[in-house]
């Protein structure tokens, strides 16, 4: 039987860097990763993707738009989908092969097939042929990741009624695209449509889009996907989805009451969250039981059954692949007895629209509910020079800290890059930085981040350029 120091399972963000990262420390380590290629969600059908076709729609609706001819450039884009699909697969294959690569260089064995826990320091893993191996191990890891929610009542066929997955690869552009949920996916896939021409109704159960997001961040966001044509539908009910060969008839019914109403669109894209992936798993053979969301608990990556460790969407925390990334490196550093730590007060969010959204830190509603005094510094891009210059006025910068001490708790911003521009914060940030120190920081001219040192100046009240 092979023996293992660590077994991870799942070859997502959270496993395919906890493996690196156990090759690095010299450990011996394999990856069972039942897809046929490595990543996980955030490679084959999640960040990469998305990001690929949301990159190709934006310069396609700048083209197609008045934002190239305001520029002085006057063309008629004709779109290619097959080209623009096929564009993003050869990216996710170069990127999944990149990480085959980096598994060879640190001496990392890929298992092929999918794994299940079979008692104690024991991983069966059945190949595709159906052979199975059983593997020895001192420490076994959980990355296996998350899956979406399924929204009783409305069936996805990954045909007419799609996930984040089929929304990804639609074989047209949809007239009408409706999105339940108005959360990241249903956001970031939605622009991609609407961009591409579709029109695009959201229906969200709350009275407001990105729930936990700063509020005055995400009703600017809301404004400004209005701007670009996006039709919200807050506050109702999805009750059923009757799908046809053309298209789909929604059902749906406000949340504080009244008349049900129906909506017909060409496709609907359901995205209401997603859920840990736990199946066939053989948690019961150790004795872990997840909490009734399915989610594994854990205290410092530790299941509570040893040798048994958790990381990513699969255990408590923001589903993101960076969280998941940062979890399964500082895992592997504590199971090879180093000081593995991550700082959870420090997770940025990025959302990879035009405009980004970017936040990172406590929000104005978290710090009034904890009874925090703080002050606020805002700036514009409007009155950024760079920004202003490229025609990209749109959102602000703000910056929260705390009213005695300068520290800073939480950056919020909406604009152009700031997705990018969030990691200055996070340094500063863990590094216990305080407005000051920023507004002090000398930054290059003529960029946007001239932006985000000027909302810092705002907390003492000397912003200087608007
Ligand atoms: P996963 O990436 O889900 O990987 C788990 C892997 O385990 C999978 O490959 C699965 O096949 C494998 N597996 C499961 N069970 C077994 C088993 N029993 N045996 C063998 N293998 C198994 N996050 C961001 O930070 N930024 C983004 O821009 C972003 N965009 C996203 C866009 C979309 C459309 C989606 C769906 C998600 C996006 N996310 C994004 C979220 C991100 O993909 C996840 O947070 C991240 O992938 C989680 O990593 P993980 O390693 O925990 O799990
Ligand atoms: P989400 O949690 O971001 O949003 C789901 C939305 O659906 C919420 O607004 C919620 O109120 C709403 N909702 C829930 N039930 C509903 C119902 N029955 N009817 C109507 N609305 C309902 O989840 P989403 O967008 O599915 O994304 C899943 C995860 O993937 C997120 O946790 C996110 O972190 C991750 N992700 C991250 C990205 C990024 O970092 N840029 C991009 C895409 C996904």
């Amino acid at each position: 039987m092979a023996q293992y120091d660590v077994v991870i399972i799942g070859g997502g963000p959270g496993g395919y860097n906890a493996a690196i990262r156990a090759g690095q420390l010299g450990l011996k380590v394999a990856c069972v990763e039942g897809r046929e290629t490595l990543g996980g969600t955030c490679l084959n059908v999640g960040c990469m993707p998305s990001k690929a076709l949301l990159h190709a729609s934006e310069l396609y609706a700048a083209a197609a738009g008045p934002e190239f001819a305001t520029l002085g450039i006057e063309v008629k884009p004709k779109l290619n989908l097959p080209q623009m699909m096929a564009q993003k697969t050869e990216s996710v294959t170069a990127l999944t092969k990149g990480i085959e690569f980096l598994f060879k260089k640190n001496k990392v064995e890929w298992i092929k097939g999918w794994g299940r826990i079979d008692g104690p320091g024991k991983v069966v893993v059945k190949a595709v042929d159906g052979a199975e191996t059983t593997l020895e191990a001192k420490n076994i890891l959980i990355a296996t990741g998350s899956e979406p929610t399924p929204l009783p009542g409305v069936t996805v066929d990954n045909k007419r009624i799609v996930d984040s997955t089929g929304a990804l690869s639609l074989p047209e552009v949809p007239g009408h695209l409706v999105v339940i949920g108005a959360g990241v996916i249903g956001l970031e896939l939605g622009s991609v449509w609407r961009r591409l021409g579709a029109e695009v109704t959201v229906v969200e159960y709350l009275d407001r889009v990105c729930p936990g997001m700063d509020e005055e961040t995400a009703k600017t966001f809301q404004r400004a996907l209005t701007k670009q044509g996006f039709k919200f539908q807050l506050g109702q009910k999805v009750t059923g989805a009757v799908a046809s060969a053309s298209g789909v008839e929604i059902t749906m019914e406000p949340v504080k009451g009244g008349e049900a109403q129906t909506l017909a669109a060409n496709y609907v894209l359901v995205a209401i969250g997603r859920r840990p992936f736990t199946e066939g798993l053989g948690l019961e053979t150790v004795g872990i039981t997840p909490d009734k969301r399915g989610v594994i608990a854990n205290d410092h990556f530790k299941t509570g059954v040893g040798g048994v460790w958790v990381v990513g969407d699969v255990t408590s925390g923001p589903m993101l692949a960076h969280k998941a990334e940062d979890e399964g490196v500082a895992c592997i550093e504590l199971i090879a007895g180093k000081a593995g730590h991550v700082n959870y007060d420090l997770i940025p969010g990025v959302i990879y629209t035009a405009p980004e959204v970017a936040t990172v830190g406590k929000t104005e509603e978290e710090l009034k509910a904890a009874g925090v005094a703080y002050k606020v510094g805002k700036f514009p891009f409007t009155a950024n020079s760079r920004a202003k210059i490229n025609h990209e006025g749109e959102g602000f910068v703000k910056v929260l800290a705390d009213a005695k001490t300068d520290r800073i708790l939480g950056v919020h911003m909406i604009g152009p890059n700031v997705g990018d521009m969030i990691a200055e914060y996070c340094v500063a940030m863990e590094f216990s930085a305080s407005s000051e120190d920023v507004a002090r920081t000398c930054h290059p001219h003529p960029t946007r981040s001239e932006a985000l040192r000027q909302a810092a100046m705002g907390v003492e009240g000397w912003t200087m350029q608007a």
